[in-house]
Order: C-alpha cells, then structure tokens, then sequence
C-alpha cells in the first residue's frame, strides 16, 4: 500500500516553529518513525509552502497508484477553495490531520473548507495524528 504525507505551508519548520504548541521533533524524524510503525506501507512525502506546488502533487496522485493520502493543509486548512476543489477531483481517500486541537484554537482555525471532501479529519494528537491517519487508510482497505 502506498500512501502519501502531504504537509503544506510552514510544516517545513516543524521542531523550531511554536514548540509549545507543535513539539520539537522536525518532520522527517517523525517520518522514520512511521516507517518504521508500518513496514508494509510504502510512504511518499511531499512538502510546500505554495498552494500550487500542493494541488499539483495531489493532481499527480490520481496518477501514480497512491492509495491514501493523509493531508496536513496547515493554515490553508482554512482559506484554499482551491485545495478543496482538487481534493474533490481526487479518486484516492484522504485524511486530514492537525498537530495541534484546532477547535481549541482561534476562532478562525475552527473552520476547515477541505473537510467535506476528506474521508476524515484527525486533530490534536501532536505528531500521533499522522499515525491515527495512517492507521485509518491501512484499515480502511
Ligand atoms: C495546523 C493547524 C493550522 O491552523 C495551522 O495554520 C498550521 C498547523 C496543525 O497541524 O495543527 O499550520 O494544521
């Protein structure tokens, strides 16, 4: 099984970026770690602060045999009808994974406009939610 890790804009920094709320562990680190969890998954991972380079990467895994792919918008979560209309062309299910609890946040994080085209939403759980996520697709097989 395939599945493919998208973080979008400032995941890049995590481990330096708002350690209180987002940890200190940097992404690829944490990587490792679910490859080593799931050695029957294949995992890609993509990452980019540009809205473009993100619905592009998803437009390609309509293509390229991904099975599942679980999404850390970041705070395009909240803004990106664009993400959400690539997200709705998509033929492979997606999950959506927060670090952080976002209902216990700003106002504004409350809202999510790529729910609706999301198998499910994972939230709160620091870098666990990605675990929850992939754990999620590999059983929903
Ligand atoms: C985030 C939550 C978003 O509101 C925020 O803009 C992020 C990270 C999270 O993983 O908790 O960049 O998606």
């Amino acid at each position: 099984m395939k599945i493919l890790i998208m973080n979008g804009p400032n995941l890049n920094l995590l481990g330096v970026r708002e350690p209180k709320i987002y940890g200190t562990t940097p992404f690829e680190t944490h990587l490792a770690s679910l490859r080593t969890e799931f050695p029957s998954v294949e995992f890609d991972y993509y990452q980019s602060n540009v809205e473009g380079f993100l619905i592009d990467r998803l437009q390609q895994a309509m293509t390229d045999c991904t099975d599942g792919i679980v999404l850390n918008a970041g705070a395009l979560t909240h803004t990106s009808v664009a993400l959400l209309d690539a997200l709705r062309t998509l033929n492979v299910p997606v999950v959506e994974v927060h670090i952080s609890n976002v209902a216990a946040r700003e106002d504004f994080r409350h809202r999510s406009l790529i729910a609706p085209a999301c198998a499910g939403s994972i939230s709160g759980f620091g870098l666990k939610s990605y675990d929850l996520a992939v754990r999620a697709l590999t059983e929903k097989q």
